[in-house]
């Protein structure tokens, strides 16, 4: 335990102190609209280092950098492109992350060793005050143990790092729940490597837009991934987890025969009672991203085995919730 980490409510004081603890090279977590990232100043590298063993991240994932005006922008990339503009004017601040060729102000850690760097404008206010009040840009993965579900709430970010970093700044439950949408430009198209709240459909309204293949393939064997993130397990319970391929009764009778001949089987159903094993984690796209980790987590709390999850809608923010689960589940999907 390298440090006595104290959690403090957001506001004008704690967001000051943050700001300080941040100047002098220290991690802090902090909300975003999506979920809670651990920060550390963008453009100092021992500083971001600690960010790769707080987590225990591989080195060659890269961060994604989060900013508060343009202006900071400019000072990250080599150039902008038309449609980033425009997508900027749209959704920032928001849950959209671009990613541009890099400057040489942003130092190779920060970017995984690639000659790009990925941006965000967040919305959430407690995170644009404390980059404002710093006057840098935060680099800041999810403030999760690496391979572990990203945190939503200040709570599950102290499970995880209590005593690796000096302070979290609680501003309560995250907005969206799913991290942001990650994109890159190709020619004129709009290339999808993470899909978040701003969506398919969103985006398709700005440029072509296409969906990278690792979304909701794995890697084949060989394969170079785009965005190094997808590379690895992720937002893994302790919990073996199943996406199920089935709906209403057929989901239910299924779970319900596991749940009787098994021993620590858990339902995880889309806008179901909760009864006799079975949890509910929403019906809307919206609310199953919202609750998606945390459920992932309260099922490791409730001694869960085997989580069995009904499969969710695809469309809207449907798929950033069904990637991740694809991820939790390392692809297995039952058939029923
Ligand atoms: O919503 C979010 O994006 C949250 C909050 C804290 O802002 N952050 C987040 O960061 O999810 P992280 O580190 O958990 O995920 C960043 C993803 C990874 O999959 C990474 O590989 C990808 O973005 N990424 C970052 N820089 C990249 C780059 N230059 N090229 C391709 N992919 C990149
Ligand atoms: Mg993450």
């Amino acid at each position: 335990m390298k440090y006595k980490t104290r959690l403090l409510p957001y506001d004008n004081k704690s967001a000051l102190e943050a700001a300080e603890y941040l100047k002098y090279g220290e991690l802090v977590a902090i909300p975003t609209e999506t979920v809670y990232g651990l920060a550390a100043n963008a453009l100092n590298e021992n500083a971001v280092r600690n960010i790769f063993t707080a987590k225990g991240r591989p080195q060659d994932n890269p961060l994604i950098v989060h900013i508060s005006s343009m202006k900071m922008l400019q000072s990250l990339v080599k150039e902008i492109p038309e449609t980033a503009k425009r997508l900027a004017e749209r959704f920032w601040g928001g849950p959209l992350t671009m990613i541009f060729p890099k400057s040489d102000a942003v130092p190779s850690v920060t970017s995984g060793g690639l000659d790009t760097v990925a941006v965000r404008m967040p919305s959430n206010k407690a995170a644009c005050e404390i980059i404002k009040k710093c006057g840098f840009p935060l680099a800041a993965p999810s403030a999760n143990l690496s391979g572990k579900p990203s945190p939503t709430t200040a709570k599950r970010v102290f499970e995880d790092m209590n005593g690796r970093i000096p302070l979290i700044i609680d501003g309560g439950e995250c907005d969206v729940g799913v991290e942001s949408t990650v994109i890159c430009f190709r020619e004129n198209r709009i290339h999808i490597l993470r899909p978040g709240a701003v969506t398919v459909e969103m985006l398709s309204e700005f440029a072509e837009t296409e969906v990278d293949s690792a979304v909701l393939n794995g890697l084949k064997k060989g394969e170079k991934a785009l965005s190094p993130g997808m590379k690895y397990k992720h937002y893994s319970p302790k919990a073996e987890v199943y996406i199920i391929n089935a709906h209403g009764e057929n989901f239910r009778k299924y779970c319900t025969h596991r749940i009787s001949t098994e021993r620590s089987v858990l339902a995880l159903g889309a806008g179901i009672r909760e009864e006799g094993g079975f949890l509910d984690y929403g019906k809307s796209p919206e609310i199953q991203a919202k609750r998606l980790f945390e459920m992932l987590r309260r099922a490791d709390e409730l001694g869960a085995k085997t989580v069995l999850v009904e499969i969710p809608e695809r469309t809207g923010v449907g798929l950033a919730v069904y990637n991740r689960l694809l991820r939790a589940a390392a692809f297995r999907i039952i058939e029923v």
